[in-house]
């Protein structure tokens, strides 16, 4: 594996293989990647989970890890992306972490760089490492995806997130439902569901939250009438069912998506995903270093 820039491009037996090695990196097993190599994690973006999980996984692997502020580099001095990611590799980079507010970026990438690239989200595309995370989870959970009823729910068509995971779960043999505003719809309509029965149907709940910084006008709705027309209230947790669990990227937005005290409750996985990420971004890392 060269690079790792979405889920669309990462055959089942990869997917697999990267989630024994997450079980291995958290049953305490150790690899050594080869001696000084270097890992660079250029976020255009913010980010906190995404860009701290990747940089304790380089750490824990014993990667040196050269650090990079966008806002304080060259690139605010013309230079391009590619150019860029030309000059660390000069600079003896091996592995390049990105993120970026542009869909695709890294098409003009991929065969034009030598460093190994992994996406760290792009724009409203793919985000393949918060995925692989999010299937460990899972899987953790149930032993498996073969038809486990998934329930991705809120801003879907701005989400890389729901992308990357409607792709992977589908081909992993999990049914992949959709709720949420219509607006936000991705794809085609058939799995579409209303929220009260996705309570009923699901074994997960996946929640996302508005992402107000890529809508053009701002919501039709408060954050009040959002929560009670489409977030996982405190009533309709209730009728969720028997094992089913809650899962979320981050980050939470309280009382709007998601009613603030399930945040931490029985049913949520939120902050095992955060942990469970640290193993996955390690796997991956392997994955991509290894002969
Ligand atoms: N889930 C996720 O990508 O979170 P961050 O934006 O904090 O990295």
């Amino acid at each position: 594996m060269k690079h790792l820039l979405s889920m669309c491009d990462l055959p089942k037996d990869d997917i697999y293989a990267i989630l024994d090695m997450a079980e291995s990196f958290q049953k305490g097993n150790g690899w050594s990647p080869p001696k000084a190599t270097f890992a660079v994690n250029l976020f255009f973006e913010p980010s906190t989970r995404t860009r701290t999980s990747f940089e304790v996984a380089e750490r824990k692997l014993g990667l040196d890890v050269v650090p990079f502020e966008t806002a304080h580099s060259s690139i605010l001095k013309g230079e391009t992306l590619e150019d860029t990611i030309k000059t660390l590799e000069a600079i003896g980079v091996d592995v390049v972490v990105i993120r970026h507010k542009e869909e695709r970026y890294y098409e003009a990438l991929k065969d034009r760089v030598n460093a190994k690239l992994i996406n760290a989200g792009d724009g409203c595309g793919q985000h393949p490492t918060q995925s692989l995370l999010d299937l460990y989870t899972i899987r953790q959970e149930f032993g498996g995806f073969s038809g486990l009823n998934i329930t991705i729910i809120g801003d879907l068509s701005h989400s890389r997130v729901a992308k990357s995971n409607s792709e992977a779960l589908s081909a992993l043999g999990a049914n992949v439902f959709y709720s949420g505003p219509r607006e936000w719809f991705f794809g085609d309509a058939e799995n579409y569901i209303d929220i009260d029965h996705a309570m009923e149907i699901s074994d997960v709940v996946m929640l996302l939250r508005i992402q107000h910084e890529r809508h053009e006008n701002t919501s039709r709705l408060t954050a009040e009438e959002y929560h009670e027309l489409y977030g996982l209230t405190l009533k309709r947790e209730k009728r969720m069912k028997k094992g089913s669990i809650i899962m979320h990227p981050g980050p939470v937005n309280r009382d709007v998506e998601i009613a603030g005290r399930l945040v931490e409750c029985n049913r949520s996985r939120i902050f095992r995903q955060m942990q469970n990420g640290v193993y996955t971004r390690m796997a991956v890392l392997r994955k991509i270093l290894e002969k």
